[in-house]
């Protein structure tokens, strides 16, 4: 797959095949492709607690964890990724430059974005997860930092359907200056 044919092919899934569990080699490729997204500066601000299991379900069942109503399908994930922040370290003379400049959240964007197109690339569904509640799922996975998001990962549900992506034309999401 290019990488126009992933972008095509990657949709949010939200419904897993709770049968199949993602292969080894699979879930450390998606993590081996995380490990190479950019960050500014190449800090890296950010750790990666891969849940399985009843670690997962604890997270789906925990009190509006998730987000009740929304974010259900959390349970039926084969594997659950929490991003959770680590501290931006710079070189000295970029920590200045850098005041006032939320490049993490940035950052933690990249690397979502890297995850997903990668699990789409070895055949598995995922969906970021934006909508939980941080002090649960720190509690829950015993991180002392703030957990940014979430990605789910699994096999799709057979007959889960492709949408057609609905998306700004090109035309009003770009423009193009002429260089005189
Ligand atoms: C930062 C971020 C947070 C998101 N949070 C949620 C979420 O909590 N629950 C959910 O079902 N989808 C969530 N999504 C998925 C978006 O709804 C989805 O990417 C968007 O509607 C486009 O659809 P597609 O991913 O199928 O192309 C999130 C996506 C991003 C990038």
């Amino acid at each position: 797959m290019n990488f126009n044919e992933i972008a095509q092919a990657r949709q949010s899934c939200r419904k897993y095949d709770t049968q199949r569990i993602i292969e080894k080699e699979k879930l450390d490729a998606v993590l081996e492709t995380a490990r190479l997204a950019p960050s500014a500066c190449n800090s890296q601000p950010y750790h990666l607690t891969v849940c399985r299991g009843e670690t997962v379900k604890r997270i789906a069942r925990a009190k509006n964890a998730c987000c009740e109503g929304i974010n259900d399908f959390v349970a039926d994930a084969d594997a659950l990724i929490v991003i959770s922040e680590q501290p931006v370290v710079v070189a000295p003379v970029m920590v200045e430059r850098m005041e006032g400049q939320n490049f993490r959240d940035i950052d933690i964007g990249i690397l979502a974005a890297y995850i997903t197109a990668e699990a789409t690339a070895q055949g598995l569904g995922s969906c970021i997860v934006g909508l939980f509640d941080d002090l649960e799922i720190r509690r829950i996975c015993g991180l002392d930092t703030p957990v940014r998001l979430l990605i789910t990962l699994g096999y799709e549900r057979e007959g889960n359907t492709h949408r057609e992506k609905r998306r700004k034309a090109l035309s009003e999401l770009t423009d193009q200056k002429e260089c005189d």
